[in-house]
Parts: structure tokens; C-alpha cells; sequence
């Protein structure tokens, strides 16, 4: 059992290689996370946008949404819908255990951003955060409530009860839907939805135990970790690797490889520290060659150097195998490149990342500069043809620096976002 998790703040291509390691998978699971995430995979010329349903689908493999979840249930629908649209109907199973993102968690998303003005998160405002609360409160509505009419009735009566005063007297919003709506609502779905219930946790373990082979298929980016990311700029799900055990229901014993997606250079959408963030129009360079806008919402991410001292601290929390290095390709160009060995705090060096945001919103990085090189469309030929070996020698430098930083071995880089612009070390 392979597990891949994303190592910065997201968006480091996963999708893509979720996507390429399907292949060879039997089932392909989701365990934290929601409609937040944005996947995309491109085969050929098309290119496709999950959200919510696990990437490895457009293989037509088995996908599964654990617990860990949490679902927006018309999200849900429109993916299986795009994907039969597609030719493909998906072999789909999703935990009953599973938490229901509701119109109020939406809501109180939006109201809390817009309150919190300058201390804004910068949230995907699709009710991610209110939904993780709301199962932290326990009267959340789970998968299995919207199949038992009398239950649901039940739970939204105490979620109205709780949601819509709070919304009106803190946020000055109403909600769109009367207690009897929303019931009458939530249920259809729960009809159109029954026939995808299943305990992911059985069948995980069930498929490994017939020797099949499976993919856990992480969302986000370690650093958005609710416990160990950049708190309060953070998502509220674990996207570390220890999650994918706790968001499915599978012993820490039974995963075999974990891998690291780490994008050859850093992004963040949203607000939150970000200490080797570039400030020049180099940036923008980068943004424009990288197409480095939110899949989710459009927002232009910020850009920044690798960061070791970030990448060393995930690594020892989420234990990589083998890394994947991403969006080689956006580097081609820049005469040179910089990577933070190190950060500077008070005029001391710092070995460690620190726990506290105050200290790392002052560390300053301290950089080490490395040859730049070309990756353009001859040289991605070359690649295509002749693998590894037709790499630049400063592109293989500039892997070798991440290998011996990090102590773990490259595995795959990917230098585009079609299949075949991938190197299998
Ligand atoms: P939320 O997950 O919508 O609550 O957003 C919390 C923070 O996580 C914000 O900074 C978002 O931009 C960020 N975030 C959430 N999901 C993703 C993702 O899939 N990629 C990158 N950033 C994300
Ligand atoms: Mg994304």
C-alpha cells in the first residue's frame, strides 16, 4: 500500500501523479479533506478537475472517500455526473462515517472570513472548516444520516437550532433554506446518494488482504496541517501522513511506501507565513510559466524558493520513501536558483522549524544559490526519448541537492502536466 502526500501547502501535483500510479493500483482512497482540494489531470489534451472524487477515477479504477472526509454531497453528484458525461461510471464507495457539509457550514465560512477582515485566512470558503467543527462538536450530519429520514429530520432541527441564530446574530446572515427544506433537500440527496455507501474501512482492509494494491491518496499540503501547518492559516484536516491511517481505518503497519510530492519550488494561496516567499517580479515569472492559479478558486498563488528547513520538519513528521519533484520545467530559464538551507531568527541561526507563527513570520532564510537551466520543449524531447540521463546537468544537480538535504531518494520527476512528461528514476 502506497500512500502520497503533499509536503508544502498544497498544490505540489498530486493529482498527477495519483493519476500515473493508479495505473497499477487497484483502488484509489481519499481520507481527509473535502471539496478544498483541487486535482487536476490532464490526459492528452483534456484536462480534468476533481475536487472530491479520489484522482485515480478516470482510469476507471475503484475509488473510495474514508471517514476522514468531509462531503458536499451536490459536489459529489456533479463529479459522478462530469465523469459519466466522460464514459466512465465510477466504481465508487463512500464511509457512512463520513461528515455532510451543509448550507450553514458554507455560510459561517464566508461570514468568518469576511469578519475576520485583515486576519483573514483566505479560506476556499466552501464550509471545509465549520463542517471539521461541527464533527468536533458532535451533531454533525454524517453519509450514513442522510439515508434515515427520521435521524436527519432530528440532526438538522439541532443544527438549525445552533447554526442559524449564530449566522443572524454574528455574521448577519440568513440562510437560504427553512428547517422543512433543508430536510426535504438533504434527503433527495441521501436517495440519489445510498447506493454508494460503504465501509471504506472494510474494504481497504479487505482488498489488502487479497493482495490488492492500493494508493492513499492525500489532499492539501503538510503545512496546512491543523496541528503541525502554519496555525490559524491552515486548513482543519491532517493532510500529514500519519492522517491516512486515522481517515480510513487502517493500522499504521500496513502502509509500505510513502511518498513526498515536493514541487521544485514553493506556492501558498492564502494567507499565512510564507518565509521564502519571493517578492520581485521573479514571482510573476513564475506564476505565469507555472500557471500557478488556485484550481478551486482562481486566486494567483504566492510563490517561493524550496525551503529545507520546512521540507526537513515535514519529512520527519510524514517519513518520506522517495520523493516525487514536481514542475521542473518552471524553473527552466532562471540564471540562477535559490533554495533556504537554513533560516536566521534574532540574528541566530535555526536548525529547526518552529512551532511558534510569531518566530516564523520573522526567520529570515538563509539561501544558497545554485546553477540555473533549460527545460524547453527540445530538451523535454530529449527527456521523453532518452529518459534520466538527458536531464541538464544543473537540473540533476539541483535534484542531487534535494536528495543529500533530505536524506531521502528522488523517485520521479515530473517536468509537464501531460503522463508522458514524466521521468521514472
Ligand atoms: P480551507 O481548507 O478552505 O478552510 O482553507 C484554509 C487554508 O487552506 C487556506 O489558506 C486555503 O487556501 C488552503 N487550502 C485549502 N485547500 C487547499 C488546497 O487544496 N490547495 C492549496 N491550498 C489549500
Ligand atoms: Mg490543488
Amino acid at each position: 500500500m502506497t500512500l502520497i502526500v503533499g509536503s508544502q501547502f498544497g498544490d505540489e501535483g498530486k493529482g498527477k501523479f495519483v493519476d500515473l500510479l493508479a495505473e497499477k493500483n487497484d483502488l484509489v482512497v481519499r481520507f481527509q479533506g473535502g471539496n478544498n482540494a483541487g486535482h487536476t489531470v490532464v490526459v492528452k489534451d483534456k484536462k480534468y478537475k476533481f475536487h472530491l472524487i479520489p484522482s485515480g477515477a478516470i482510469r476507471g479504477k475503484q475509488i473510495l472517500i474514508g471517514a476522514g472526509v468531509v462531503i458536499d454531497p451536490k459536489v459529489l453528484l456533479e463529479e459522478i455526473s462530469t465523469l459519466k458525461k466522460e464514459g466512465i461510471t465510477p466504481k465508487l464507495t463512500v464511509d457512512p462515517r463520513a461528515h455532510i457539509i451543509m448550507p450553514y457550514h458554507k455560510l459561517m465560512d464566508v461570514g468568518k472570513e469576511e469578519a475576520l477582515k485583515e486576519g483573514m485566512i483566505g479560506t476556499t470558503r466552501r464550509g471545509i472548516g465549520p463542517c471539521y467543527a461541527t464533527k468536533a462538536l458532535r451533531h454533525g450530519i454524517r453519509f450514513i444520516d442522510l439515508v434515515h429520514e427520521e435521524k436527519l429530520r432530528e440532526l438538522i432541527s439541532i443544527n438549525y437550532a445552533f447554526f442559524a441564530p449564530m449566522l443572524e446574530k454574528c455574521f448577519g446572515k440568513k440562510l437560504d433554506s427553512s428547517e422543512e427544506e433543508l430536510f426535504q433537500e438533504f434527503a433527495s440527496l441521501g436517495r440519489e446518494l445510498k447506493q454508494y455507501l460503504g465501509d471504506v474501512a472494510v474494504e481497504a482492509n479487505n482488498a489488502l488482504n487479497e493482495k490488492k494494491n492500493v494508493l492513499l491518496e492525500g489532499a492539501q499540503g503538510a503545512l496546512l496541517d491543523i496541528d503541525f501547518g502554519t496555525y490559524p492559516f491552515v486548513t482543519s484536516s491532517h493532510p500529514i501522513a500519519g492522517s491516512a491511517c486515522t481517515g480510513i481505518g487502517l493500522s499504521p503497519k500496513k502502509i509500505n511506501k510513502i511518498l513526498g510530492v515536493v514541487k521544485a519550488y514553493t506556492t501558498r494561496v492564502g494567507a499565512g507565513p510564507f518565509p521564502t516567499e519571493i517578492k520581485d517580479e521573479k514571482a510573476d515569472h513564475l506564476r505565469g510559466k507555472g500557471k500557478e492559479y488556485g484550481t478551486t478558486t482562481g486566486r494567483p498563488r504566492r510563490i517561493g524558493w524550496l525551503d529545507f528547513p520546512l521540507l526537513r520538519y515535514v519529512n520527519r513528521i510524514s517519513g518520506f520513501d522517495e520523493l516525487i519533484i514536481t514542475k521542473l520545467d518552471v524553473l527552466s530559464g532562471l540564471e540562477e536558483i535559490f533554495v533556504a538551507d537554513s533560516y536566521s531568527f534574532e540574528g541566530k541561526k535555526l536548525n529547526e522549524f518552529p512551532a511558534i507563527i510569531d518566530q516564523l513570520t520573522k526567520v529570515k532564510p538563509n539561501y544558497t544559490k545554485l546553477k540555473g537551466f533549460v527545460l524547453e520543449e527540445k530538451e523535454k524531447n530529449e527527456l521523453k526519448k532518452n529518459g534520466f540521463k538527458a536531464l541538464p546537468s544543473e537540473a540533476k544537480d539541483y535534484l542531487e541537492f534535494i536528495e543529500s538535504r533530505l536524506n531521502v531518494p528522488v523517485k520521479y520527476v515530473s517536468y509537464g502536466s501531460e503522463r508522458s512528461e514524466t521521468i521514472v528514476k
